[in-house]
């Protein structure tokens, strides 16, 4: 089968499009027939050695992807067979990758496959965020930085589900249409002076009860002077390099939070099952957008890369097999 694989670290250009054997599905295990595979920022810090550095090379790429059950392993039910699921899979940058059973989703009919491939990473990341981590409730507001992201726009969404005032930062006035678009009430252009004071103005002085911040060392600050009292700031990436450290005396005047989310800590499965489920109803409802920004072929895979993390795309970025 193709795959996209890398065998030293680096630039966009040390992915390459390889014949490699076709993998089988072990125990539990089902093989799917990939359609779309998931792009996440995560898997270019991957590439970049930033991340995940100790997996031998050479290396698919990949964390999730949505496809058909093509095949299962021993003790596998075989009513999957034929299938349309999605699933957090590693080295799903192929035609053909493997999932535990347990880790399937039934994709509904009306979604397709490229929208698939965008739910679970950036969706359950983003759903864990706004009510595992911050607890956000009706009435309460929240600062979303990248919010035209891949976890942003996610994150925009189910934040207005529950009633809270969305706020986000963007870089450009596309990406604040779409954040727009997709449910925030407010969203503000790093580029358009100090974030912090914006926000103030715009929580009539208050600030935000909760920010979710993915950039790091460039928006920290903001963050925290984001927040309102008693307000809670969780870090979950540092796409801009990573935030300084934490100063626990400045955080007592405003009796401040700081925390970290990690998708890849041990969820208890109880929980795991209630976010998938949750997320994939408010999908199949129609409440629940996916919006894929860059759609490609498995082949320009590096191209994809160059996009992402380039800050050039907005939603979820897709590889599709032709
Ligand atoms: N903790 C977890 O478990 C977890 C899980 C999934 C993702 N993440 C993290 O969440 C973040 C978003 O992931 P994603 O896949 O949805 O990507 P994404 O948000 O679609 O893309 C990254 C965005 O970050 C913003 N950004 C700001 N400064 C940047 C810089 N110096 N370089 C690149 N981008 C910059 C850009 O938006 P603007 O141009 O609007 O600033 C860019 O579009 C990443 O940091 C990722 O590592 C964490």
């Amino acid at each position: 089968m193709r795959a996209i694989r890398y065998h030293q670290v680096g630039g966009p250009e040390v992915l390459r499009l390889e014949e490699v054997p076709e993998p089988v599905a072990g125990p539990g295990e089902v093989r799917i027939r990939v359609h779309a595979a998931g792009v996440n920022f995560a898997d270019t810090e991957r590439r970049r050695g930033l991340y995940d550095a100790a997996v031998p090379l050479p290396r698919i790429l990949g964390s999730e992807a949505a496809g058909v059950v093509e095949s299962v392993g021993p003790g596998v039910d075989t009513a999957w067979l034929g299938r349309r699921v999605v699933a957090l899979a590693t080295r799903s940058y192929a035609e053909l990758t493997t999932a535990p059973e347990k880790e399937l989703l039934v994709l509904p009919e009306r979604v397709s496959f490229e929208e698939g491939a965008g739910l679970l990473v950036q969706g359950l990341t983003a759903w864990h965020l706004i009510h595992t981590m911050g607890r956000l409730s009706v009435g309460q507001s929240v600062l979303i930085h990248a919010a035209a992201g891949g976890v942003g726009l996610m994150a925009v969404q189910l934040a207005k589900a529950v009633g809270a005032k969305v706020l986000g930062t963007v870089s450009t006035r596309e990406k604040a249409r779409l954040a727009r678009e997709l449910g925030a009430d407010e969203v503000i252009l790093y580029e358009e002076g100090d974030v912090a004071e914006r926000v103030r103005t715009l929580t009539e002085g208050r600030g935000v009860d909760l920010v979710l911040d993915s950039v790091g060392a460039n928006t920290w600050q903001s963050s925290l002077d984001s927040l309102a009292v008693f307000g809670h700031l969780v870090s979950y990436g540092s796409a801009s390099g990573a935030p300084p450290p934490v100063e626990l005396e400045s955080l007592y005047e405003k009796s401040l939070k700081v925390s970290a989310y990690w998708l890849r800590t041990y969820h208890p499965p109880e929980l795991q099952r209630h976010a998938r489920e949750a997320l994939r109803a408010e999908l199949a409802e129609g409440r629940l957008q996916v919006r894929t920004g860059l759609v490609v072929d498995l082949a320009e895979a590096a191209e994809a890369h160059r996009q992402l993390e380039g800050r050039g795309t907005v939603g979820k970025v897709v590889l599709r097999m032709p």
